[in-house]
């Protein structure tokens, strides 16, 4: 049976699982930019995919495009069952591989019993990853976490736990719970992880995340420890949708990955999109003026129109466009 951790060459570079952000259209959108190694989707609930009632939206979230692959689904929940059946559909669904989260501090996630709140419920964590693996159909399951949920040192438990399941990896966000994303990821603690997946789990891969920004970091990071497996990157994709790659975009070219965003973009919910006009418009003088006046627009189509009309008139970036 192929497992992909297996077969990507280190570091893995991934596009961290973003809600809301890293849907099927800009995962279209970074692929052209410059892939990662690997893709994950946004989490999907599993009782959501259980559900008659919630089976169509799941499925919806876990609708992937042929320049994704190898992409991991990622999914989140409380319910053991569940997690079984959802597994049991993914192989189907054309992933290469099966992502637990175990780290999402949303207080309706974690209300629900989900994503973080699972570090305080280590058994029945287990008994979700146990349920995963045997529905699996061969699929290799991984796990994202954090280092605890309310304090560092919980790490010294809690990755033990996980790794004596032996996940096929694992990707430890370097905060706790309670630190969200509010404080500096904490490095210093990446030679003692290593440890503790070389004692419990040697076999396992494991990957850092938190605040590495682009491939030139956690190349650095890599050679500083050689005896990780990879790296995650997330909202660094917002500073550079090119972080995978060395390649230095041009204005011209980061709007056309805009002209892509939008004609791959769902329609019917334009005014997400709206967060992300910053990722490609920056950094010329009328920069502002248009992000400005593309909040006004009301549909993929009447922006697409609107940018059409403005990169008519090269005097709006400043001077010429560079191709
Ligand atoms: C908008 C947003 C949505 C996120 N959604 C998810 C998610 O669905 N699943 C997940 O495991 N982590 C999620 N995360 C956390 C990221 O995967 C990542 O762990 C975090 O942003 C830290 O990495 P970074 O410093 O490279 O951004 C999300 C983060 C952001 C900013």
């Amino acid at each position: 049976m192929n497992n992909i951790w297996q077969e990507l060459e280190k570091p893995i570079l991934c596009l961290a699982p973003m809600e809301g952000v890293t849907d099927i259209a800009f995962r279209q959108v970074i692929a052209k930019a410059g892939r990662p190694d690997l893709f994950f989707t946004e989490f999907t609930n599993v009782s959501s995919y259980a559900s008659e009632k919630g089976r169509a939206n799941a499925l919806e979230r876990l609708a992937i495009a042929p320049t994704d692959a190898p992409i991991i689904a990622q999914i989140w929940g409380k319910n053991p069952e569940h997690f079984g059946a959802t597994c049991a559909a993914l192989k189907d669904l054309g992933f290469a591989g099966i992502d637990l989260n175990f780290g999402c501090p949303d207080k309706h996630v974690n209300k629900a019993g989900g994503g973080a709140q699972m570090i305080r419920t280590p058994d029945l964590a287990v008994e979700c990853f146990r349920n995963a693996v045997a529905n699996s159909n061969g699929l290799p399951v991984s796990i994202k976490t954090r280092l605890g949920f309310s304090f560092i040192n919980e790490y010294q438990t809690w990755l033990p736990t996980l790794l004596k399941e032996h996940p096929a990896a694992l990707t430890v966000h370097l905060r706790t719970r309670k630190e969200m994303s509010k404080v500096p990821a904490h490095f210093e603690l990446i030679p003692d992880i290593i440890e503790l997946r070389n004692q419990y789990s040697p076999e396992t891969k494991l990957l850092i995340n938190g605040d590495i920004k682009d491939r030139k970091q956690a190349l650095a990071l890599f050679e500083r420890f050689p005896n990780l497996d990879g790296f995650m990157i997330g909202r660094g994709v917002f500073e550079n949708p090119y972080c995978f790659t060395d390649h230095a975009p041009t204005k011209a070219e980061l709007l056309n990955l805009l002209h892509l965003h939008l004609s791959l973009y769902n329609n019917s919910n334009f005014e997400p999109l709206k967060h992300y006009f910053k990722i490609y418009i920056r950094d010329f003088p009328g920069a502002s003026d248009l992000r400005a006046q593309l909040m006004t627009c009301h549909s993929t189509d009447e922006a697409l129109s609107f940018l059409q009309r403005f990169e008519q008139h090269p005097e709006n970036f400043g001077g010429k466009l560079e191709p």
